[in-house]
């Protein structure tokens, strides 16, 4: 089996900024609650106009870029996203137009939080067996367009972005192990119910607003903080490591909390974890899609860094990555 590794990273992140002070005139709330519950100060939002695709494709142009390949040498084009542009065709057949990517494969992945991370195992497996030589990988989402803004239990969490990578052979280090897993039991406790084919769009369903996320907040949390610190423990024993051996965790940022509390599970020093939640909120895939493309640009994984991706969302789904950089 081939190595497989990152070689370049890219973001985008809509301009619209709305922080706490505007949620303040929308709904029942406070930028006290926001920021002592979660850890979020403000949050992107995508113009009017503005498709999953179109931020998927701004990332993926900056990790092509960074990787120094041509739209043409992708042969892999793997988006994961729960906002797609519209039911179907899938995001990543949109993106390989507009990026002129021809001779690449296109599917979506659906692991709402954790999607980029398991989109990067999909893809590593491509290269690793052969089937693919350069793949891109992007998290993006549009989380606005299913949020619901009379919902102050909701409203106050998600914002918008997009984040890529680029994967293909490495000579040395790279991804060293990846493990994920699954809970469809606990489904309902985080859904938008309306507008697939159990509840197709009536104009009943609108009025009864079940076009947006419900989700079942405090229900989430210990499942949250109980799955990332199981799937840290177990890529990094997969690994042959130890906690102690990773430079950086990049772990989703659903809430500064459940953060908090994974890295106390597992004894991790909290210098070591990269958060971006206090810009951007829970984007979702491409939460640890856009942390992990910061915290290279931002000097935080230099070469030979030992790196941890954990993530988990809706479905239940959860995963997570040791990646040597
Ligand atoms: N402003 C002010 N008060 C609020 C707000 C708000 N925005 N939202 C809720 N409240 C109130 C509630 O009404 C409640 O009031 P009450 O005690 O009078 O009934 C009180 O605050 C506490 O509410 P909880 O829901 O218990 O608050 P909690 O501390 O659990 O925080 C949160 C809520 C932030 C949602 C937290 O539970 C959480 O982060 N859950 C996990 C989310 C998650 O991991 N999701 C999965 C990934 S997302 C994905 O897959 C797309």
């Amino acid at each position: 089996m081939k190595k497989v590794g990152i070689i370049g990273v890219g973001e985008y992140l809509p301009q619209k900024i709305l922080t706490n002070a505007d949620l303040e005139k929308m709904v029942d709330t406070s930028d006290e609650w926001i920021t002592t519950r979660t850890g979020i100060k403000q949050r992107r939002i995508a113009a009017k106009g503005e498709a999953v695709s179109d931020l998927a494709v701004k990332s993926a142009k900056a990790a092509l870029e960074d990787a120094g390949i041509a739209a043409h040498d992708i042969d892999l084009i793997i988006v994961a996203t729960i906002t797609p542009d519209m039911q179907f065709p899938s995001v990543a057949c949109l993106v390989q137009d507009a990026l002129s990517a021809g001779n690449a494969v296109c599917f979506d992945i659906s692991a709402a939080c954790a999607g980029f991370v398991y989109a990067i195992d999909v893809a590593s497996q491509f290269i690793a067996r052969g089937a693919s030589k350069n793949a891109l990988v992007i998290g993006a989402e549009i989380l606005s367009s299913v949020t619901d803004w009379q919902d102050r239990s909701t409203c106050v969490l998600f914002g918008d972005g997009a984040g890529a990578a680029v994967l293909s052979e490495v000579k040395s280090g790279g991804i060293l192990a990846t493990y994920l897993g699954s809970d469809g039991s606990m489904a309902d406790l985080l859904k938008v119910p309306a507008g697939g084919s159990r509840m197709p769009a009536t104009d009943k369903t609108v009025q009864s607003r079940m076009h947006y996320i419900k989700m079942r907040g405090n229900e989430l949390f210990k499942k949250a903080v109980n799955a990332m610190a199981k799937a840290a423990q177990a890529v990094v024993n997969k690994a042959g490591l130890k906690c102690q051996d990773i430079d950086l965790v990049i772990p989703h940022q659903a809430n500064v909390r459940i953060i908090s509390a994974v890295a106390k599970k597992l004894g991790l020093d909290e210098n070591k974890i990269y958060l971006n939640i206090e810009k951007y909120g829970n984007m979702s895939s491409a939460s640890t899609a856009t942390a992990l493309c910061e915290a290279v640009k931002e000097g935080r994984i230099k070469k030979g860094d030992v790196v941890l991706l954990d993530a988990f969302g809706a479905g239940l789904v959860w995963g997570a990555c040791v990646i040597k950089w």
